[in-house]
């Protein structure tokens, strides 16, 4: 059975690594789905994303990433996927899934959402606080997969640049 990871990996968190690995574990397959979040003003398009945490996954043979767009379910039913699994960090995780996992078997009942609980190491990790830290030079190596830090770093030093020009 193929299992559905899906988020906006901007970038893609040792968090989210961990319950990618988590899932690869109990699943035959998994099937990393990269959101296009346009609404949130991505420092990463969409194929970047995707790219970064291909390769942050090269490690596990049964896990692949792809990008989507439209619902999450519609995509599910079309790539063959009856779960979808997703980390919870902490209780204020919860109600926002809850809605999202309510609308998405409303509109494929089929498709199960199964929850793990982040590792408590990760319970506090966000993509935004990455890039929070990233913008005023902090350590990077124990909040993303290796291949990532550097990455980041050059989309902080453009991002502050940038930022520097408009004031
Ligand atoms: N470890 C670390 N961080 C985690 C995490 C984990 N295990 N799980 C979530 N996060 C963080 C993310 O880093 C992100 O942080 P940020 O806001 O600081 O960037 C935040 O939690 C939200 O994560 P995101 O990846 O944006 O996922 P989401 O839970 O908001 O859901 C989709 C994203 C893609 C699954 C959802 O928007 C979706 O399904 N979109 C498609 C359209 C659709 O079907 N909509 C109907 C849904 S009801």
């Amino acid at each position: 059975m193929t299992a559905l990871v899906p988020g906006t990996f901007d970038p893609l968190t040792l968090g989210h690594f961990d319950v990618i690995r988590r899932a690869a574990a109990l699943f035959d397959e998994v099937l990393v789905a990269v959101a296009p979040s346009s609404s949130k003003g991505p420092w990463f398009s969409q194929p970047e994303r995707a790219e970064l945490a291909a390769e942050a996954c090269r490690d596990l043979p049964n896990v692949r990433v792809d990008t989507f767009q439209g619902l999450l379910v519609q995509y599910a039913e079309q790539q063959g996927c009856r779960v979808i699994v997703k980390g919870l960090r902490a209780v204020s995780d919860f109600e926002f899934e809850l809605q999202m996992a309510h609308a998405n078997r409303l509109q494929a009942p089929r498709i199960e959402t199964l929850f793990v609980m982040a590792d408590g190491q990760h319970s506090f990790l966000s993509s935004s606080i990455v890039r929070e830290l990233a913008r005023f030079g902090g350590d990077l190596s124990l909040l993303v997969p290796p291949n990532i830090i550097e990455p980041v770093r050059r989309r902080a030093a453009e991002r502050n640049r940038e930022a520097r020009h408009i004031y």
